[in-house]
């Protein structure tokens, strides 16, 4: 059973339970799952849109015990993993778009923010929020291509369910991390990922080329491959899948 806090509207879920932390003892799995936000925000500085009523808007927060920051590549692994199995059971064609993008086939259906609160050299808290888009129907605003569930089988989900589903997935994945399992996690996760082997093309502060995906190094770093087997590391934002 995990600690669910359940409420109509807010701004946004990861400002919301960053707020609510320091008044409330939360354990970790401890979620804030909202109908609606108002100015949901995605990475770098974007904003989210979900139809109010519609999608799962929500954040989760743990409290990982030693996790050095250089280590917490491994919280966006379990997360969208946990989000990628809950899909598997209702479709086909769904991979992880390096480093936390949920995808079913060329089309975004998912997003991940993760917010960390660092002390020292550890991450003392962390805030993963998800936007699932499940029974939206129509999208409006100008992201790229956003799909729903809803749209690839015509059918109506449950969200709670799929929370409960994504929840208790990421709990046993996080479990094997505590025991110390995290090569497990981080090969489910190499062999889930979008555009894992082929030749696609790539765009870096140099312009476009053409790579395959070697692998995702434990601490998050893409090393692509050239056609002329020059291997290129890439961070997040440094390089864009076109
Ligand atoms: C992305 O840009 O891909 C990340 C999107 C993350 C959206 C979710 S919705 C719930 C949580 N609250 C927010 O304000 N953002 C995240």
């Amino acid at each position: 059973m995990f600690n669910i806090i359940k409420i109509d509207s807010t701004t946004s879920t990861n400002s919301e339970l960053k707020k609510l932390c320091p008044e409330r003892n939360l354990p970790s799995f401890s979620t804030l799952l909202a109908k609606s936000q108002t100015s949901g925000r995605g990475q770098t500085g974007t904003s989210w849109e979900s139809e109010p009523y519609k999608n799962l808007t929500f954040s989760t927060i743990i409290f990982p015990e030693h996790l050095p920051v250089k280590d917490s590549f491994i919280i966006s692994q379990i997360f969208s993993l946990a989000v990628k199995e809950t899909l598997d059971k209702c479709i086909e064609h769904v991979s992880v778009k390096w480093p936390n993008d949920i995808y079913y086939q060329d089309r975004k259906i998912c997003g991940i923010l993760i917010e960390n609160d660092i002390v020292g050299i550890d991450v003392l808290s962390s805030i993963i929020g998800i936007g699932l888009n499940v029974n939206q129907e129509k999208f409006n605003s100008n992201a790229p291509n956003p799909i729903s569930l809803k749209q690839i089988t015509g059918k109506e989900y449950c969200l709670e369910e799929l929370l409960e589903q994504i929840l208790n997935i990421a709990e046993e994945k996080y479990r094997q991390f505590l025991s110390g399992n995290i090569e497990k996690i981080h090969i489910e996760y190499q062999n889930s990922l979008y555009r894992k082997s082929g030749y696609y093309t790539f765009e870096d502060k140099n312009g476009c080329f053409q790579a395959c995906i070697k692998e995702v190094k434990s601490d998050g770093v893409l090393m692509l491959e050239t056609e002329n087997k020059e291997i290129r590391p890439y961070r997040f934002k440094e390089i864009r899948f076109i």
